[in-house]
């Protein structure tokens, strides 16, 4: 297949690869130039893994573009949208306006037989008006509306091999089918595979995203909530994630409290998506998501209180030690990272805070400057009066007292995310604070 990407950022980079991995011939097209150019390098604009192995396989062949030029997409039959689409400032909705501005570009380019195919994360209703548009500008073109459930992390993986794929497509019997068989065509080697494939209307597959995502992130809270209470009964809420894990109805995956969920997607999807039902007089049908937004912000603000309870009531002018920025390891996104929240919190507080990720420094630096970042573990937690766990690195996961003991200043450690061994760190005299565990 001849295929385009708009937009070459997590997604849409990630996308770009995948498609020439598996063969298709490929441009990506972003507006930023520098994105592009390291695209263009072989070099990936940020960190995941297993994206520079296939960007550089897929560039060598030959099959694999990147430009800034839109009028690049005319030699495409298939074009993706992967453009983002934060929140909106000032307001709970998603900001529409780069995935608008990415089918205004398109539009001049698009030719009888073309499908448009959606992969961002949109408010309701938003296939159907982009339908108009392709049809209006392009007579004989179609839209389909194929969600993207990619984690950042896993992303090459989750691109290449979904575990399940979903297309929107047009109520229209003989246009959908078309769409179908083209998408079919895109997505062979995971339907050879016998990848679950759900084709439906555009509604349900924009409605199908922001489901999941609303789901993931009321199972974190649900969890985050269960550990506020916890905390008062003395309670172990990670021995009560395993025991109601056991049940296969519930599930052990994603009931991990901790500092809670942060990204580019759970926390605006759960905020567009309770903003789209309010537009469409349906606000009382997710109310609850706000609740499950306040439980997650109210885990940062225990973290902060841990803190200043930790440090004798007074976190001014005391050294702290964060390690992890990123909203989640294996990603350099900070994108509403509670970790990077919490660091700001405590700065904000007049502590002397010392931080420090193994990928996340320079997006965390770049968009707060007034925080103080170090390189590595051992120059972060150096006369720390207390340590914080806050992004569950592999590294950080493995940290036993005997590597940090003699550089601290206090030996308090606030573990976030719940992976390291209590007993351990106690018995070695050191005042050990979990999420939820005694
Ligand atoms: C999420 C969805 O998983 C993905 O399907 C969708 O396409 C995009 O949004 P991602 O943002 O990459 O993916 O992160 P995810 O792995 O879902 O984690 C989200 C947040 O929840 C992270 O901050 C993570 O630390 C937190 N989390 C996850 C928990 O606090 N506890 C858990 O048990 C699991």
């Amino acid at each position: 297949m001849r295929i385009s990407v708009i937009g070459c950022g997590y997604l849409g980079a990630v996308h770009a690869a995948s498609m020439a991995e598996l063969g298709h011939d490929v441009v990506g097209i972003d507006v930023d130039e520098r994105k592009i150019s390291s695209l263009s390098a072989g070099v990936a604009p940020f960190f995941e893994p297993g994206l520079p192995e296939i960007l550089s396989t897929a560039s060598a062949s030959g099959r694999l573009t990147f430009t800034t030029d839109m009028s690049a997409a005319a030699i495409a039959d298939v074009h993706f949208i992967a453009v983002g689409t934060p929140q909106k400032a000032g307001s709970y909705s998603a900001d529409m306006t780069y995935v608008d501005a990415a089918l205004d570009s398109l539009l001049p380019f698009l030719k009888a037989g073309d499908l448009v195919v959606g992969k961002s994360t949109v408010p309701v209703g938003t296939a159907a008006r982009l339908a108009e548009r392709v049809h209006e500008a392009a007579p004989g073109a179609e839209l389909a509306w194929n969600p993207e459930f990619l984690r950042e992390g896993f992303a090459v993986k989750d691109t290449i091999s979904p575990d399940r794929l979903v297309y929107g497509v047009s109520d229209d019997a003989e246009s959908g089918a078309r769409s179908k068989a083209l998408l079919d065509e895109v997505y062979a080697k995971a339907i050879g595979e016998g990848t679950p494939l759900v084709v439906t209307d555009y509604a349900t597959a924009e409605l199908v995203k922001v489901s999941a995502n609303a789901f993931l992130a009321t199972k974190i809270s649900f969890i985050n909530a269960i550990a506020e209470i916890a905390e008062v009964t003395g309670a172990n809420v990670t021995e009560l994630a395993d025991a109601i894990g056991f049940d296969t109805r519930i599930g052990r995956r994603f009931l991990n409290a901790g500092i809670g969920f942060g990204g580019g997607c759970l926390p605006k999807d759960i905020r567009a998506f309770g903003a789209r039902a309010e537009e469409l007089g349906r606000g009382e049908s997710l109310s609850f998501l706000k609740e499950v937004d306040a439980i997650n912000l109210r885990r940062r603000q225990r973290v902060v209180d841990l803190v200043v309870e930790l440090l004798g009531g007074q976190a001014f002018e005391k050294r702290v030690a964060v390690l992890g920025l990123a909203f989640k390891p294996d990603s350099d996104d900070i994108r509403d990272s509670p970790a990077l929240d919490i660091a700001v919190q405590l700065n904000g507080l007049g502590a002397d805070v010392l931080a420090t990720d193994p990928e996340a420094i320079a997006n965390a630096h770049a968009k707060h400057p007034q925080l103080v970042f170090v390189e590595s573990l051992e120059d972060a937690v150096r006369d720390a009066e207390v340590v914080l766990l806050l992004t569950e690195w592999a590294d950080y996961r493995r940290l036993v007292p005997d590597d940090i003991e003699s550089l601290v200043a206090g030996k308090r450690i606030i573990d976030g995310r719940n992976v390291l061994d209590s007993q351990q760190w106690r018995s070695a005299g050191w005042d050990y604070r979990a999420m939820g565990r005694p």
